[in-house]
């Protein structure tokens, strides 16, 4: 098969919406394509991010804008500067409207020079219609940091491959997906989502000091949580935690708050507290759109 008729496949598969930016030239999603010789594809260096648009608009961009930065500063990355990106990702959001924005920054084409020919690519894809709840799988993620800092840690690079393959691993266990667990024992992230739980009315959930991503989700509903009154604890926790709580949920951009009834073989049920904050999150959203 030939790259365009395999991005085209991609391209139906994903619904993308409009057209894929390649360093802001708009090209049609079964053209989009870039080098096999990308070291963000031969290596999985480069970073990237993912945005929720509502309604043609980018819910946080700035702070999106801001990990963007910090990923690529911390790979020592060149990118092209913060308002042409900012652009190529309005002006996506804005013809797809709903959707999911995403940000793409290739290596490049040498290894020796990173950052040469390298890509920005920017395209929306339709918001997948999202399961009610999730189950989680706790996995092993030995190649996390688990707090111990380095100067890399926190950002989005695109080798994401143990992250997915503990989603594989969970699915094949017949789980929604992984619940990583690092080297020292404590509640991380899952692989592509932050988790927050509710015991005794206080919301609790993984410090950002142990090297989970900041996730701009979790920075939101923390808000969120405030307004409610609802006491928030971030710190460093083990699984029992986790067991012994009322309600769990994961935070992300595409799954927003979403309710996990199962971890390992215990099961929750989805309580008040997640959708209060569920409520509370969809209100955020439309204060930022109508502000
Ligand atoms: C490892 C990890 N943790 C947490 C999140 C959630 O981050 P955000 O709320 O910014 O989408 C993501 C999102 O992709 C992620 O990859």
């Amino acid at each position: 098969m030939t790259g365009e008729a395999l991005s085209t496949e991609y391209a139906r598969d994903m619904a993308v919406l409009g057209p894929v930016l390649i360093n802001g030239v708009p090209v049609a999603a079964e053209d989009a394509v870039i080098s096999v010789f990308d070291i963000g594809f031969q290596r999985g260096y480069g970073c990237f991010e993912a945005m929720r648009s509502y309604d043609g608009s980018i819910f946080r961009l700035g702070p999106h804008l801001d990990r963007l930065e910090s990923s690529a500063t911390k790979l020592r990355l060149p990118i092209p500067n913060r308002e042409t990106i900012a652009e190529w990702c309005r002006s996506t959001a804005e013809t797809a409207g709903e959707s999911v924005v995403r940000i793409l920054v290739s290596g490049g084409t040498d290894a020796r020079v990173p950052g040469t020919d390298s890509r920005v690519v920017v395209f929306a894809e339709a918001v997948r219609p999202s399961p009610p709840a999730l189950t989680v799988q706790s996995r092993p993620a030995p190649w996390h940091t688990d707090g111990d800092w380095s100067e890399l840690t926190g950002a989005k690079a695109l080798s994401y491959g143990f992250n997915l393959a503990a989603s594989v691993a969970a699915q094949d266990d017949g789980f929604g997906d992984a619940l990583l667990i690092g080297r020292h024992g404590h509640v991380l992230e899952g692989p592509t989502f932050s988790i927050g739980w509710i015991s005794d009315g206080v919301f609790s959930t993984p410090g950002l000091e142990i090297g989970i991503l900041e996730s701009i989700t979790r920075t939101a509903v923390i808000e969120v949580a405030g307004r409610l009154g609802l006491t928030v604890r971030e710190g460093i926790y083990g699984i029992d935690d986790v067991m012994n709580a009322e309600e769990v949920f994961a935070m992300s951009t595409v799954r927003e708050v979403l309710p996990i009834v199962r971890v390992d073989d215990r099961e929750f049920g989805v309580g008040d507290w997640t959708n209060s904050l569920q409520s509370g999150f969809t209100a955020l959203v439309d204060e930022g759109l109508h502000r």
